[in-house]
């Protein structure tokens, strides 16, 4: 309930102004983005990949308004993949790209899908030269099918290109067994986002039921499952699925439980961990906050107590 009055009031410029301002805001987004340049996701990538674990980066910015900003932001996708390439960082795919369609044009008033489509084949295509690949992330509902059409246009021409499931959606055991073909790489997670009772599970207990049956299917099928959860129950179902070692991986965020990534990639897993970095962090910011009371409550006294 909480988490989606939040998702709601996020959405409020008014609200987006008090948090974006206050200094202690700062102070939590250090905690979950990589900083604000493209100089601060290499260090963090190579950090990371020093520790064994693998990596996906997220330029922030959702939802470009114009063609010119998603065209900026395939621009820096680009310049970004050629520079982990010059680093000696993306190579066998250890650290690679997560795009959210919006972000390169979905929502444009004119064309938006055609433009998402053509940005991310640009992105596809620097990822391909720098030997690794791109994920799609899912935002809300709405985005499903288009998302999921751009997959389904250039994975002909890009098939490592891969897609995430949202659990929560009512769908999402019908996706993966749809997704779960060979050489399909499907990120299963739970879903970030607020959505209609008739799409989406409402409770905690349902959306986990369903992630359990999707992760299922997932490690059942011949594809290359990436599951996205830090919820030790789920990771222990995966853990004890007999599913070789090498042939699925785990994700998490930067910044959420990084002791259990070093201690799953010790223990031989292939774990990777979703880094965002850029000064457009406030959607994600919000979605950090409403996973966990415990964050938003530390958060809001630090706010009352700068006051
Ligand atoms: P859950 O929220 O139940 O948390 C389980 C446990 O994990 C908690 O008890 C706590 O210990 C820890 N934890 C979880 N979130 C935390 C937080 N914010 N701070 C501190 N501890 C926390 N969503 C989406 O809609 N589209 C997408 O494309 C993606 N992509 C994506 C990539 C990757 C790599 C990850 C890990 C997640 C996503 N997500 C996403 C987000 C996902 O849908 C979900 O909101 C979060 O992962 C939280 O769900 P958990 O599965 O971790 O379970």
């Amino acid at each position: 309930m909480l988490r989606r009055v939040l998702l709601a009031a996020s959405a409020s410029d008014r609200v987006r102004r008090v948090i974006s301002s206050a200094p202690v805001t700062r102070n939590v987004v250090a905690r979950f983005v990589a900083g604000d340049t493209s100089d601060d996701a290499l260090a963090v990538t190579r950090r990371l990949l020093d520790d064994g674990l693998l990596v996906t980066l997220d330029y922030l910015g959702e939802d470009a308004v114009d063609p010119q900003r998603a065209a900026a932001v395939t621009d820096e996708y680009v310049r970004l993949l050629g520079a982990l390439a010059a680093a000696g960082l993306s190579g066998g795919g250890r650290a690679e790209a997560s795009v959210k369609p919006t972000a390169v044009g979905l929502d444009l008033a004119e064309h938006g899908e055609k433009r998402a489509r053509e940005n991310i084949a640009r992105i596809c295509a620097a990822a391909r030269e720098a030997g690794t690949t791109v994920t799609l992330d899912m935002e809300e509902n709405s985005r499903v099918e288009p998302t999921l059409r751009i997959l389904g246009q250039l994975r002909p021409e890009f098939p490592d290109l891969g897609c995430v499931v949202q659990s929560y959606l009512r769908r999402g055991p019908q996706d993966c067994r749809a997704l779960a073909v060979a050489g399909s790489r499907v990120r299963l997670c739970k879903g970030a986002y607020n959505a209609a009772p008739g799409v989406a599970f409402t409770s905690r207990a349902e959306v986990d039921r369903s992630y359990a049956r999707c992760l299922r299917v997932l490690l059942a099928g011949p594809g290359y499952p990436m599951l996205a959860t830090h919820d030790p129950r789920l990771i222990r179902i995966a853990a004890a699925s007999g599913r070789p070692a090498g042939s699925f991986e785990y994700q998490m965020l930067y910044g959420i439980r990084p002791q259990e990534q070093l201690r799953l990639a010790g223990g031989g897993a292939r774990v990777r961990v979703y880094v965002p970095y850029g000064s457009d962090w406030y959607g994600y910011l919000v979605r950090r906050l409403a996973e966990r009371p415990a964050n938003l409550l530390f958060f809001l006294r630090s706010l009352a107590s700068r006051g």
